[in-house]
């Protein structure tokens, strides 16, 4: 009984990098072109930021909402459908950047609340 048990918690953690990983690799993916992170601060120089920097998008998400849960479900919703009415970032990061262009057929809703989840770590 006990081994199923540590068989079942080793499943879990396995999985839970497995999800951490696959959420990494779908930042860079989907998400690094426009905002820069530090992996990917290489390819993007300055002058060529299509978009805040990933950290600050963070930054600002976090000091937003109280718990992890809104943060993940504001990004998910975010990026899907983005809207004026919507951005938590000042008017002024839309005249500079513009709208951030719809992610859906890009990324399915698993795939961005594994994003949300690993940009949360
Ligand atoms: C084609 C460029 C582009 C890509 C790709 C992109 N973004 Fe954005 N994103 C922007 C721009 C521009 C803004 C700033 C304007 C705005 O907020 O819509 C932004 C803003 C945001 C915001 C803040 C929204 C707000 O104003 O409150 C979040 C969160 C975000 N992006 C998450 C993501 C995630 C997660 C991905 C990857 C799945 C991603 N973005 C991919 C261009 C992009």
């Amino acid at each position: 009984m006990k081994k199923l048990l540590l068989i079942a918690l080793c499943l879990s953690a396995t999985t839970l990098i497995a999800a951490s990983e696959r959420g990494e690799q779908l930042t860079d993916e989907k998400c690094t072109s426009c905002h820069m992170t530090s992996s990917s601060s290489t390819k993007l120089k300055n002058g060529e930021m299509g978009a805040p920097p990933m950290w600050g998008v963070m930054k600002k998400v976090k000091s937003h909402f109280k718990t992890k849960e809104d943060g993940v479900s504001f990004i998910v919703d975010y990026t899907m459908d983005p809207s004026e009415d919507k951005m938590i970032f000042p008017p002024a990061a839309k005249e500079h950047f513009g709208l951030m262009p719809s992610m859906k057929g890009s990324v399915t809703t698993e795939e961005m609340k594994l994003i949300a989840e690993y940009l949360y770590r």
